[in-house]
């Protein structure tokens, strides 16, 4: 068994496009746990910060105008293999990859706009983690659903 915490943002557009719902549902469906979830808008340091990796990669100004250009919902996401499990959820970062089923693939057309954040490894999961959330935002609860999902 491997308990972990993730991170996830659905990006901006998503509460626009009214398809917020449907993709929490997927996540819920799935099992995760939902530690913590909050609406905000990213100033630019914090979408710079986020995406530090990326600052010398050219869609950077693109990427960080993207993210602050609208509402976001930031979660925090936990279970068995949680990183992992996300990632196959949400499919390839790029939507034209992505297959049907998928977030990415149902509800994403373009590398620019592809709608879900997921992190990509444990620790990049706690450092986005600390970026977004303090710990008094973030809820461990009994789930008497786990016997069931586990
Ligand atoms: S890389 O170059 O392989 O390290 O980049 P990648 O992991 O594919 O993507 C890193 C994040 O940048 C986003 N991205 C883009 N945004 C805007 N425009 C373009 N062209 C672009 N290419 C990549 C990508 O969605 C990743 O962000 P997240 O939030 O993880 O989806």
């Amino acid at each position: 068994m491997s308990y972990q915490r993730t991170f996830a943002m659905l990006k901006p557009g998503v509460l626009q496009r009214r398809i917020s719902g449907d993709i929490i549902s997927r996540i819920d469906r799935k099992g995760l746990k939902i530690l913590a979830l909050k609406m905000m808008v990213i100033d630019k340091p914090l979408a710079e910060r986020h995406y530090a990796e990326h600052q010398d990669k050219p869609f950077f100004t693109e990427l960080v105008s993207y993210m602050t250009s609208g509402p976001v919902l930031a979660m925090v996401l936990a279970g068995e293999h949680a990183v992992h499990q996300l990632r196959v959820l949400c499919g390839p970062t790029n939507p034209d990859q992505a297959p049907p089923g998928t977030i990415r693939g149902d509800f994403s057309e373009i590398m620019n706009r592809n709608v879900i954040h997921a992190s990509d490894s444990p620790e990049s999961a706690e450092r986005e983690i600390g970026l977004f959330f303090t710990d008094q935002e973030i809820h461990e609860y009994e789930d008497d659903n786990d016997k069931w999902i586990y």
